[in-house]
């Protein structure tokens, strides 16, 4: 299937041309298991196949939720022969698109296996590990035709899409500095016991389950922002960065490494092995980036210490400013002088978020009860899909993707180097300058 790729609005092909999408999912751990849940709620989707190597809870945990889901007739096949037995499944012809949910390592070299097999992948978030990655999507799309669809959900996120709504109608004026970030005590996450997904032990590797089995070996070996993409893909869809922007450069610096250390000795004691590990991951890492229009970006990595969950955002120009930390927004000439307001209720259509909640989110705010993170999941793979039905362009993708994963080497470039200018390619290829802006422009997908 060939999509128009580059410089194409995606309502000129909003056609609405095929009826079902069916689906393969490669990687049905945690967050694999929540797409599943979506696709499988989905009239106009149909899972043909899953892939995991994990047979004690991965596969039989799906295999459950399908049998839940669809008549016994229904067969969905399973591919679990080991970690490269995705290639198997995407050798049947019977698959439009996959959805990639697995360790990082694996995203680019399954997202390149898809596009090769004629494939549309879908990829979750994470950045990568080298450049020349960044630079495999895009030239793999380019030379199969094949798009790519960057899962980046936090871009969905209701107060999000309010204040990319309130960006779009200029209340804030001409936007100077934005900031976002992943701010999340993953302490839990990155340790378990083996038996439960989260804490209840400080082990992490083989003797863990799920994501403390893979993720938590990047924080001993590597010091940047390892996860951009929640802070970077909001705030680059409000200032159109690929489309008429683009970003230039960044400088990265890391705290010592504490957390996770503490973390082991606090809850394992310290004669447990761990407690011998270094980690190389610094405890808050800060990238600033400049933008080719004039903006800087702050973006903020916090994941090993204690700390109420908070992306950091903070959307700021000429004419006053939102942080979502404690849900204030200042609008000059409208909030009293020198005073924060508050961002208010979408329930409250006085408010400033029940003025500007976004039409995406008052069409299809009832389809999303149930989906993970308070909703936006379901527009996740909502937009993928309709997307792929209408032959549209994606709204995030494989240039966003690119982008948004080279922060992640760049910025650990940039911590070696002391806080050195790292520059970002620009994956377009020029092609930033005549791209239109095509995220949530309407109320329709
Ligand atoms: N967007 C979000 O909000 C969000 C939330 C959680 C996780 N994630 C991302 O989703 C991805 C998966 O995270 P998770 O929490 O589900 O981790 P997980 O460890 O629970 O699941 C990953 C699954 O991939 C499987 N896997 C490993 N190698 C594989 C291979 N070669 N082929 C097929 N399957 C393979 C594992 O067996 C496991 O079941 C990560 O990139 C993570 O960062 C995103």
């Amino acid at each position: 299937m060939l999509f128009p790729l580059l410089n194409t609005p995606a309502r000129l092909f909003a056609n609405a041309k095929k009826e079902k999408v069916r689906v393969g999912m490669i990687g049905v751990g945690a967050r694999g298991q929540n797409h599943l849940n979506l696709c499988l709620r989905r009239k106009d989707v149909e899972v043909v196949a899953i892939c995991d190597p994990d047979t004690k809870w991965a596969i039989p945990k799906s295999r459950e939720m399908i049998s839940k889901a669809y008549d016994a007739k229904r067969k969905v096949a399973e591919y679990s022969d080991g970690p490269e037995d995705f290639r198997k499944m995407l050798k049947r012809d019977d698959i439009d698109a996959v959805i990639i949910a697995t360790p990082w390592e694996w995203h680019t070299k399954q997202a390149i296996a898809a596009m090769k097999a004629g494939k549309i992948p879908a990829v979750e978030v994470c950045g990568a590990s080298d450049i020349q990655e960044c630079w495999e999507l895009v030239d793999t799309s380019e030379s199969t035709g094949i798009p790519v669809f960057a899962m980046e959900n936090v871009s969905y996120r209701r107060d999000v899409m309010a204040v990319l709504n309130m960006v779009r109608q200029g209340l804030f004026g001409e936007l100077t500095h934005l900031q976002g970030g992943y701010q999340h005590d993953l302490r839990s996450v990155k340790f378990n016991n083996g038996q439960q997904l989260y804490g209840g032990g400080v082990e992490f590797g083989e003797k863990a389950m799920s994501e403390a089995k893979w993720r938590t070996n990047h924080s001993v070996h590597r010091n940047g922002d390892l996860y951009p993409t929640h802070g970077l893909g909001p705030v680059s869809n409000m200032i159109n960065i690929n489309r008429g922007n683009r970003l230039i450069s960044l400088s990265s610096v890391a705290t010592k490494s504490r957390g996770l250390h503490k973390y082991i000795v606090d809850k394992g004691g310290k004669d447990h092995p761990n407690a011998n590990v270094e980690f190389k991951l610094g405890d808050i890492v800060s990238t600033l980036i400049r933008t080719n229009n004039g903006e800087t970006i702050l973006l903020s990595h916090d994941t090993n210490s204690p700390r109420p969950y908070s992306l950091n955002f903070r959307v700021q120009g000429t004419n006053g400013l939102w942080m979502n930390d404690m849900e204030s927004i200042y609008v000059e000439g409208k909030s009293p002088y020198d005073q924060w307001e508050k961002s208010g209720s979408f329930k409250d259509e006085n408010s400033y978020m029940g003025r500007y909640d976004h039409p995406l989110w008052k069409r299809y705010a009832a389809d999303t009860s149930g989906a993970g993170h308070g909703g936006m999941d379901w527009f996740v793979i909502n937009s993928f899909i309709e997307s792929i039905k209408r032959e549209a362009p994606f709204a995030q993708d494989v240039y966003d993707l690119a982008t948004w994963y080279a922060i992640t080497p760049l910025s650990e470039q940039s911590v070696a180097e002391g806080g050195s200018v790292q520059y970002i390619p620009d994956f377009t290829r020029g092609a930033w300058i005549n791209r239109k802006a095509n995220f949530a422009l309407d109320g329709e997908w």
